[in-house]
C-alpha cells in the first residue's frame, strides 16, 4: 500500500479545539472523577484531582464543555454559587438518581480549566431555564463593571470576570433538552441568543447553537432556515459562530449494545463502520451549512461523540461507566483523522466523556486512575492541533469486514504540518489479522523519521487498575529508508503516529 502525501501546499489549520473534551454532572465523571474537594484524602489543588489534571494536561487538552449533556437543560447555575454548605442538594433526576449538591459550580468550573489550561465552553439551560437566567449567568461570568450579577460573583470571591470562550445555547433541544420541533427551537435560538451579551468586544463569546443528531439532516435544514429567515439577525456579529452534531457509535442499538470488551470481530466491523459514518455525517451537514453559510463562517461544533457500549457489570446503569478496548482507540484515531480532513468546517469536538463515563481518557477507582487506550490516541494526535492539514492519499486500500454493510478500508490516515515544518501521520490499521507494508512518499523528496510511536493489541486489549499498563504507546522502528521512499510495517489493529522532518 502506498501513501503519497502532498507536503508543498498546506491546507486548512486543524483548530486544537478539535481534540476537546466533554464532562458533566453525570455518574462519577465530575465528583470523583475530576473533583474530590479539598478535604479528600486524594492529592488535589482546590478539589481538583492532581492525577486526573496532569494526564489531561499531557494531552493538551484545549477546551472542556460543561455541565452537559442532558444535565445542562436542567442546570440553573445559581444552586452552584456561594458558600458550599448553603449550596442546594437535589437529586439527579436524568443520570443515576442520586443526590447532587452543587458542591461543583461556576467556580470551580473556571478554576479547573485555569488549572487545565484550557478554554471554557459553558453550555446553558434553554429546556428549563428562562432568558433572564442565561442572560445573568452571561453577566455573571464575563461583566466587569457595576451590575447585580457582576456583584454577586465579587461577593462569592471573584473580582475579575472569566474568560467564556464558548456558550451553548441549550444542549439535544430535540431530545432530553425540551422535545422541540426545529422550527420552535429555532425561534428560542433566535431570543436567547440575544441575550448572549458581549461585555468585552476584546474577548467574544463563540455561539453555539443546537445541531442535529446524526443522521437527521431536517433538523439542520430547519434550524438554519429559521435561523436566518427574514428578518434576519445574521447579519449581527456574532449571532451564531457554531452548530453542533452529536453522534455516538452504538446509541442506536438501545438495550443491545453489548459489552465494552467482550465482543467477537462482528462486532468489531460494526463499531468501526459506525465510526467511519462520521465522514457522511459531517460532509452532508456541511452540505446543508454551505448553502446558508458558503464561507463557511460557522463552525460545526462536533460536541458529542464516540463509543456507547453496555455499562461494566455492577455498576449503576445511569452511570454510564464503560471499559475502552483497542475498538474504542480505533474508533478515536478514526474520527479524529475525519474531523483533521475537514477542519475547513469542523472547528471544535468534544469526545463524550472525559473521566469515568462513556469513550473516557481515564478511569478511576479511588485514589487510582488509569489510562485508557483512547487517552494514548489523544496523546499520540496533539501533534496535529493548530498544524496545518496535508493533502494525502491511500493507494491500494482494501474493503475489509464480515458483512455487506459493514465493510471498512483497511487503512485510515490523515497527516498535517507544523509550523517547525514537521510534518505528522496517524495511521489506522483497521484489520485484526493482517499487518499491512505501508510505502510512505513525499512530493517535496526524502521523508526523515523524527519520532514514532505505536498503539497495539489485541481487539478486546484494555487497561484494568491491576493491569495498568496493557495498552500503552511504544517507541515504534519497524520502517526503513529506500532512497525517498519509507518503507513501513504496520502491525494489525494498531494507531501509528509518525513524525518526520
Ligand atoms: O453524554 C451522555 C448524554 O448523551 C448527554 O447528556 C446527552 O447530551 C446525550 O444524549
Amino acid at each position: 500500500m502506498k501513501l503519497y502525501i502532498q507536503d508543498k501546499t498546506p491546507l486548512g489549520t486543524i483548530q486544537p479545539e478539535i481534540y476537546g473534551h466533554f464532562s458533566e454532572h453525570l455518574g462519577r465523571c465530575i465528583y470523583e472523577g475530576l473533583f474530590v474537594g479539598e478535604d479528600s484524602s486524594i492529592p488535589n489543588e482546590k478539589g481538583m484531582r492532581a492525577d486526573v489534571v496532569e494526564a489531561l494536561r499531557q494531552i493538551r487538552i484545549p477546551v472542556l464543555r460543561w455541565p452537559g449533556g442532558c444535565f445542562a437543560d436542567e442546570y440553573h447555575w445559581k444552586d452552584g454559587i456561594g458558600p458550599k454548605e448553603k449550596r442546594k442538594k437535589m437529586i439527579n433526576t436524568h443520570w443515576g438518581g442520586v443526590v447532587e449538591d452543587n458542591s461543583f459550580g461556576t467556580h470551580e468550573f473556571f478554576e479547573l480549566c485555569r488549572q487545565l489550561g484550557c478554554k471554557a465552553y459553558v453550555n446553558g439551560n434553554v429546556g428549563s431555564g428562562t432568558v433572564q437566567e442565561m442572560s445573568e449567568w452571561v453577566e455573571y461570568m464575563t461583566l466587569d463593571g457595576v451590575s447585580p450579577m457582576a456583584d454577586l460573583r465579587r461577593e462569592n470571591g471573584r473580582g475579575q470576570p472569566w474568560r467564556l470562550d464558548y456558550f451553548g445555547v441549550g444542549n439535544e433541544n430535540w431530545g432530553c433538552g425540551g422535545n422541540m420541533t426545529p422550527e420552535y427551537y429555532a425561534q428560542l435560538y433566535r431570543r436567547y441568543q440575544t441575550y448572549v451579551r458581549c461585555y468585552d468586544p476584546k474577548a467574544p463569546i463563540y455561539k453555539i447553537c443546537c445541531g442535529a443528531s446524526a443522521f437527521d439532516y431536517e433538523w439542520t435544514e430547519t434550524v438554519l432556515r429559521e435561523c436566518f429567515r427574514s428578518p434576519s439577525p445574521a447579519y449581527l456579529h456574532g449571532y451564531m459562530d457554531g452548530l453542533s452534531l452529536h453522534y455516538y457509535c452504538g446509541v442506536e442499538k438501545g438495550e443491545h449494545k453489548g459489552s465494552a470488551t467482550d465482543f467477537d470481530q462482528a462486532r468489531w466491523f460494526d463499531t468501526l463502520s459506525s465510526a467511519l459514518k462520521m465522514e457522511e455525517l459531517v460532509t452532508r451537514h456541511g452540505q446543508i451549512m454551505d448553502r446558508y453559510d458558503p464561507e463557511k463562517k460557522i463552525g460545526m461544533i462536533v460536541d458529542e461523540w464516540g463509543c456507547w457500549h453496555d455499562v461494566e457489570p455492577d455498576t449503576n446503569p445511569g452511570f454510564l461507566y464503560q471499559q475502552n478496548t483497542m475498538r474504542d482507540a480505533l474508533t478515536a484515531g478514526i474520527t479524529l483523522n475525519i474531523f483533521n480532513r475537514h477542519c475547513d468546517r469542523v472547528k471544535m469536538a468534544c469526545i463524550a466523556q472525559v473521566v469515568n463515563v462513556l469513550q473516557a481518557m481515564v478511569l478511576t477507582e479511588g485514589d487510582k486512575m488509569i489510562k485508557t487506550p483512547s487517552w494514548y490516541v489523544f496523546h499520540m494526535y496533539r501533534h496535529h492541533q493548530g498544524a496545518r492539514l496535508l493533502d494525502s492519499r491511500l493507494e491500494g486500500v482494501e474493503m475489509i469486514g464480515l458483512a455487506e454493510d459493514q465493510m471498512v478500508p483497511n487503512v485510515q490516515q490523515s497527516v498535517s504540518v507544523d509550523d517547525s515544518g514537521v510534518i505528522t501521520v496517524t495511521v489506522n490499521n483497521l484489520s485484526v489479522t493482517d499487518d499491512q507494508i505501508l510505502e510512505i512518499r513525499l512530493e517535496s523528496g526524502e521523508a526523515k523519521p523524527v519520532e514514532a510511536t505505536l498503539l497495539h493489541g489485541g481487539m478486546t486489549a484494555h487497561n484494568t487498575f491491576d493491569a495498568p499498563e496493557t495498552v500503552k504507546e511504544a517507541p515504534f522502528h519497524d520502517f526503513s529508508q529506500e532512497g525517498d521512499v519509507l518503507r513501513v510495517r504496520l502491525p494489525k489493529c494498531s494507531v501509528l503516529l509518525l513524525r518526520m522532518g
